[in-house]
């Protein structure tokens, strides 16, 4: 994170002159397994990464506006404070940091104006968040600015809520859950139904955690989640339960012929994906790496096939590593995220890191043309207020 934050603060320096008086970070995260499970009250295991976004900030001259700029974009965004805050434009990057401004105001705080720098180590639109990071990140630097903590899981809400409003994205509340309250060496095993967490130590010195980018994004992203999310409350419907977290396969096959066969298939990858959760933990605890492994590549023939989210590239990453297998210190693959591109986790012996990487850079290459990029993370902590 070092890097990252001295980043910032010379790039601040650079556009706005002199020393930020805020600085927040927010990590990105990475899904070791429940995936399209939260916005159906499932669980889900995600960790926070070793890779932030950094907001360096001041008081501004015109106490009215608030200046927003990134180092990975050139578009600049001032923003009235006087006004009601509204969404800048599909796809606008500073939307997430807006809407976190307009749920602070929605909250009764004050605010006055400041210059803004955004820097990251995020990929960016990788499917590891980082948009919940910059949303995050922006409440966290809030949280310093107006001196008032909120309730962390309060603070995802806000964060999830911007998502939705300001970024048009249905959103569960996976991402912004995990990049509040991310612990180091923890998995956090989040029920989305009663937002409850519980820490899983990720803590085995022989094990990593190999995050596999396929450096593709298929644009259906934004469009086939709300579709899915639909079928899942059609599927739900049909089922006569509040959400898909209340069936179970048995009586998912008893309400089979209540409901089109594409709809069927996406609740079965649901309803098996939150026991494969809750399996995956138990292994975790246990350190029972093989059934891990095996949760793992479930978890991913049933996104492929099942809920229809992978894509050639993922696929590729995956049947590479069956093909390293256990003998070459491979546990389990998967994609993560949402899916159609972006990418896939990888639990892995570390005496056979530097192997397998070369194993999966070379396979890929070979089979689509593409340079993977790839890096270990441990389990990070959540977001921090590193000056105030
Ligand atoms: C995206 C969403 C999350 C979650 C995943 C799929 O990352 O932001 O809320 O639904 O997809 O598991």
């Amino acid at each position: 994170m070092k890097e990252t934050v001295e980043h910032a603060v010379r790039e601040f320096a650079k556009v706005y002159g002199g020393e930020p008086q805020w600085i927040a970070a927010a990590p990105g995260r990475v899904n070791l397994i429940g995936e399209h499970t939260d916005y159906n009250d499932g669980f889900v295991m995600p960790m926070a990464i070793e890779r932030y976004t950094v907001i360096a900030a001041a008081p501004a001259r015109d106490a009215g506006r608030i200046t927003l700029r990134s180092t990975a974009n050139h578009e600049v965004f001032t923003i009235e404070l006087g006004a009601a805050l509204k969404p800048l434009g599909k796809g606008k990057w500073a939307n997430y940091a807006v809407g976190v401004v307009a749920g602070f105001l929605a909250y009764g705080l004050r605010l006055e104006g400041f210059d803004a720098l955004v820097h990251s180590n995020v990929p960016l639109g990788g499917g590891l968040s980082s948009s919940a990071a910059l949303e995050v990140a922006t409440a966290t630097l809030l949280e310093a600015i107006t001196g008032h903590t909120l309730v962390p899981v309060d603070k995802a809400l806000l964060c999830q809520k911007a998502e939705h409003e300001f970024a048009g994205m249905p959103c569960g509340i996976m991402d912004q859950f995990v990049s509040v309250m991310g612990q180091e060496d923890q998995l956090l095993l989040l029920d989305c139904r009663t937002r409850k967490t519980e820490l899983v130590p990720l803590t085995d010195p022989a094990v990593e955690v190999l995050i596999i980018n396929t450096n593709v994004k298929h644009e259906l992203t934004g469009s086939e989640y709300s579709a899915r999310r639909k079928q899942c409350e059609t599927a739900a419907k049909a089922l006569g339960v509040v959400s898909l977290r209340d069936a179970t396969l048995e009586t998912l096959e008893q309400g089979r012929t209540k409901m089109e066969e594409v709809v069927y298939r996406r609740a079965r990858h649901v309803i098996s994906e939150i026991q494969r959760t809750i399996l995956a933990a138990e292994g975790v605890r246990t350190s029972g790496w093989p059934a891990v492994g095996r949760l793992m590549y479930a978890s991913h023939d049933s996104l492929r096939d099942d809920y229809e989210v992978s894509c050639a590239e993922l696929d590729a990453v995956v049947a590479i590593a069956r093909g390293i297998g256990s003998d070459g210190g491979m546990i389990g693959c998967r994609m993560t995220g949402g899916g159609f591109g972006g990418c896939a986790v990888a639990l892995v012996k570390k005496a056979a890191v530097d192997d397998i990487k070369k194993k999966i850079a070379a396979g890929y290459k070979k089979r689509t043309g593409i340079e993977a990029t790839m890096f270990v993370s441990r389990p990070a902590a959540g977001a921090t207020v590193l000056k105030a």
